[in-house]
């Protein structure tokens, strides 16, 4: 007998699952096995969302909505500034004892992004720029923990825009900006800031060229486009003697 389906139509139709036949072969027990591969899959990736975001303050907790009473306050300086800063005082010179940086932090880093491979000594501040620049950097984030608080950005960090803070500060005229803080936070009577010393907390342009000389200008604007965010937020010009 001849059908008077059309062949397409025919084709069309035996694909078409009917939902019987859908539960059916979910219940397999070859099909079970390859669902739960894939349910355990997914938890594995929604597991590493949790720990990425443990260390990235992308959302926060505030369940009474208490921190909308206290008066809130962070302060930035020169993002590039801010870098060598911690280069400095992690890597180079670390003042507490917080050997990790050194001996697993700097490893870490060297062994992914030293360009030259015979140069055999420790942690330049090529290889973090390299490091920092690099837009899959959250492997190694993920390894560091905690620890890259020093320099993930203040967005990040800080989460400026979900949260709205009474004042933000900046590094470079902390001598006035300290003593207003502690004003406007009622406690001026309780405490105060240390003298700082006249020239220490400004843009130093010399010290950041000097960092920045001999590093190519791929790397440094791969750096600035990271923490781009960070300069125009807090009103910090564009570094152009470094990217031109
Ligand atoms: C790589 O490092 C070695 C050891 O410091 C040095 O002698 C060599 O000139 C460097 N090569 C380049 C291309 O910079
Ligand atoms: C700026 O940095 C350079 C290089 O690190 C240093 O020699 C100079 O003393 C610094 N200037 C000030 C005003 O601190």
């Amino acid at each position: 007998m001849v059908s008077t389906v059309h062949p397409r139509t025919q084709a069309f139709r035996s694909r078409l699952p009917s939902a019987d036949g859908r539960i059916a072969e979910w219940l397999t027990f070859d099909n079970m096995h390859h669902q739960w591969l894939l349910l355990a899959a997914c938890f594995w990736v929604l597991f590493m969302f949790m720990v990425a975001s443990k260390f990235i303050t992308l959302t926060f907790k505030d369940p009474d909505g208490s921190l909308k009473t206290y008066f809130k306050f962070f302060i930035v300086r020169d993002p590039f500034e801010r870098l060598i800063s911690a280069f400095k005082d992690k890597f180079v010179h670390n003042p507490r004892f917080e050997p990790w940086y050194k001996h697993e932090i700097a490893p870490g880093i060297i062994r992914k992004y030293r360009r030259n491979r015979t140069e055999t000594r420790g942690i330049q501040f090529e290889d973090f720029v390299r490091y920092l620049g690099d837009p899959n950097h959250r492997w190694l984030d993920l390894q560091f923990g905690d620890h890259i608080i020093h320099w993930v950005t203040y967005v990040e960090l800080c989460a400026p825009c979900e949260i709205t803070y009474s004042v933000v500060g900046h590094h470079e005229t902390l001598e006035d900006d300290a003593p207003y803080i502690l004003r406007e936070a009622g406690i001026d009577h309780l405490v105060s800031y240390p003298t700082i010393p006249l020239g220490i907390t400004a843009y130093n342009r010399t010290k950041v060229e000097r960092y920045f000389l001999g590093i190519s200008k791929r790397d440094i604007r791969r750096l600035y486009a990271r923490f781009e965010g960070d300069f125009k937020l807090f009103g910090y010009q564009k570094p152009e003697f470094l990217l031109n």
